[in-house]
């Protein structure tokens, strides 16, 4: 970790945690089933055969969370509402709460509507699923919106497309491969919807939290760098430029279903802001006839590239290289190419997994992270915040307990919480820089 001063950020700078609904609040007994429920109870689905039934109990938790955020001394708190729960009676009076907990501690809510928890009679190749969320998202904000001023829509649809409908690793379990772009489509469809929703009832700031990061080609061979460009333009454009610039990139339109002229239009609403989540660069190259991995994902030979190691970096316990300065080239990279199409950024993610409660490893990872962060910001990209993935260690998805994300640790026998080095890190970080 660098020893000289954190650089300061500039006034009104938010400071944050995030969080996911499915991933810590449990209590599944008392909302409908989603997509997750549904994937996990199929054996070897989730490396460790856990579920998220009970997951850091949050819901019943809540207070205690808010506390250890107000002894974070956080401007803001990212959770996502689950629209399972929400379809169930009482569900929303859960929010209600918490967001009323969080007012009293002096911590902004921003609430994510949709992190990947379907409720599990709907399906994302069905158009109309769209429709329905911005339904449950005027619920929501019908109910929520005199006290929560930041909103964000969806959660890294390039994550839920392609892990969750073209390979399989993630709920709801489909390996489409391409015939899995409808889903993109139509999660992008829904957010434009839900942008207008929110609009209609009154909500000022409102933002999405995508998935980005760097695409290195492995090498200056024509074949990896054209590979190099198809990732790109996968995990990259394929989210960011219908919304920032109303069109898909060359050649994809095409393969999206319905009406697309006419859905940009929705999809492309101007954002407030636009939240990244950033954990690593990818390295990529020319297909090479075997099966590649991706953070810890097994990808296909068929795929017009493969994804290698990115060698001479640390590796964090899920073994996702340590690539700081990728945070700054992403941000710089994403300024030039959209120029003032480009909301105000928010990093509505980033953080590491590594265990024990001495986290020094975090310390490093965040310490670094942050200082690039300031040098993008130095760089002239207008950058308003910056989250911690997470507050809690949590169910890690398809990795159940194994991975552990939080500042704070969380004992799954008894759920009881105690701060890691890391918390008591960023809370000095955050006295630092008031
Ligand atoms: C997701 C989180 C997840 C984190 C670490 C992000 O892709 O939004 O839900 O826990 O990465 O894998």
């Amino acid at each position: 970790m660098a020893t000289d001063a954190m650089p300061r950020f500039p006034d009104g700078f938010l400071w944050g945690v995030s969080t996911s609904a499915h991933q810590i609040e449990g209590a599944a007994d008392l909302r409908e089933p989603s997509v997750w429920d549904a994937f996990t109870a199929e054996p070897g689905r989730v490396k460790d055969g856990s579920t998220a039934a009970v997951a850091c109990d949050h819901y019943h938790r809540y207070r205690e969370d808010v506390a250890l955020l107000a002894g974070l001394g956080v401007d803001a708190y990212r959770f996502s509402v689950s629209w399972p729960r929400v379809n169930s009676p009482g569900g929303l009076d859960f929010y209600d709460r918490l967001v009323d907990e969080l007012c009293a501690a002096g911590v902004r809510p921003v609430p994510t509507l949709f992190h990947w928890d379907l409720p599990a009679d709907l399906d994302w190749l069905e158009r109309d699923t769209a429709y329905r969320f911005a339904e449950y998202v005027s619920a929501v904000v019908r109910r929520l919106g005199d006290r929560v001023g930041t909103w964000l829509t969806l959660n890294e649809p390039a994550e839920h497309t392609l892990l969750g409908h073209a390979l399989g690793t993630h709920a709801p379990g489909r390996e489409l491969l391409f015939d899995a772009l409808p889903a993109a489509h139509h999660q992008l469809l829904a957010h434009g919807l839900a942008v207008r929703a929110l609009r209609a009832a009154g909500a000022g700031d409102i933002g999405i939290a995508n998935s980005h990061g760097p695409t290195w080609p492995a090498s200056d061979d024509p074949a990896d760098r054209e590979a190099a460009e198809f990732y790109d333009v996968l995990l990259n454009r394929l989210f960011a430029d219908p919304l920032l610039l109303g069109r898909y990139p060359d050649g994809v339109g095409e393969l999206m279903p319905g009406d697309v002229d006419a859905d940009l239009k929705v999809i492309a609403e101007p954002l407030d802001r636009y939240g990244v989540n950033y954990y690593a660069p990818a390295r990529v190259g020319a297909p090479r006839g075997a099966e590649s991995e991706w953070g810890g994902v097994r990808l296909p030979a068929g795929l017009p590239f493969s994804v290698r190691p990115i060698e001479d970096r640390p590796l964090t316990d899920f073994g996702w290289p340590v690539v700081p300065e990728g945070l700054t080239e992403l941000l710089t990279g994403f300024r030039d190419r959209y120029g003032d199409r480009l909301p105000p950024v928010v990093i509505t993610e980033n953080g590491c997994s590594y265990e024990g409660l001495d986290d020094q490893d975090r310390i490093a990872y965040l310490d670094a992270h942050v200082r690039a962060l300031h040098r993008a910001v130095e760089a002239g990209v207008d950058v308003r915040g910056y989250f911690v993935w997470s507050l809690l260690d949590n169910f890690e998805w398809a990795e159940g307990y194994a991975r552990r994300f939080g500042l704070v640790h969380v004992d799954f026998a008894t759920r009881t919480r105690t701060p890691k080095a890391s918390y008591r890190w960023y809370r000095d970080l955050l006295r630092a820089q008031r």
